[in-house]
């Protein structure tokens, strides 16, 4: 299911088709910068992908990048729930994934809900976590908890939706005035960035400032 790295080598000229994915994607430019700041090796994970229209994107984007970027996917997928074609949600999204798999993006999925998920990662080993699952102020608020936790110094948790009143009150309620709401086209999503780690001081050792500091 995920070939090797050294298999990549079509990716440059992948076009985007996520516009031909049932879905709602209005953050390109969230991922986008995801990609351009990212490390060389790194750990994405989307919780909210539906059938994959904003997945298709990201994973262009990473596969355009040449970087070694993994991509984990999170999502419930109700066995119960249909794409219009009669498919489950689930097949639905893995058959728009293959153009990315057969160009060799390392894709995982996790078919469950989101904190759940999120225990199946080391702590500090994630660099971007998008949340488009569950809006409510609960299931936003238990999200950033489990994710929080997981990602590295400097890292960005972020997330679509900023005008749905629970996304808003779980982000201020998490993280005070600590994060930034980004537009475009009309839409809006917000935007945390980790704090760097602190600094250590001791005697004779001067301490070393993270390579993130002052990013947001
Ligand atoms: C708004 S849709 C995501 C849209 C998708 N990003 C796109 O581009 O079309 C929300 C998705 O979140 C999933 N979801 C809802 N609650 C969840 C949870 N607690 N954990 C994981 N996924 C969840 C739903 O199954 C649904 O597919």
């Amino acid at each position: 299911m995920e070939p090797a790295h050294s298999e990549r080598s079509s990716g440059l000229e992948l076009e985007h088709y996520f516009e031909r994915i049932e879905g709602w994607f209005k953050f390109a430019p969230a991922y986008r910068q995801a990609v351009e700041e990212s490390p060389n090796r790194a750990t994405f994970v989307e919780v909210g992908c539906y059938q994959g229209r904003s997945t298709a994107f990201l994973g262009v984007e990473i596969l355009r990048s040449g970087k070694q970027i993994s991509l984990h996917c999170v999502d419930i997928w109700p066995p119960d729930a249909f794409a219009p074609d009669g498919r489950t949600l689930r097949a639905a999204f893995e058959a728009n994934m293959r153009p990315l798999q057969e160009r060799g993006l390392s894709l995982s999925l996790h078919a469950q809900g989101s904190p759940a998920a999120a225990e199946a990662f080391e702590e500090r080993s994630v660099d971007f976590v998008w949340l488009d699952g569950d809006h409510t102020f609960e299931a936003v608020g238990m999200d950033i908890a489990a994710w929080l936790p997981k990602l590295r110094f400097g890292a960005v948790l972020g997330g679509d939706d900023w005008r749905f009143p629970g996304v808003a009150r779980a982000v201020r309620h998490a993280f005070k005035a600590d994060f930034s709401i980004r537009y475009h086209d009309h839409w809006a999503w917000w935007w945390h960035r980790v704090k760097a780690a602190p600094t250590t001081h001791r005697p004779g050792r001067p301490g070393r400032a993270s390579p993130h500091a002052g990013r947001r």
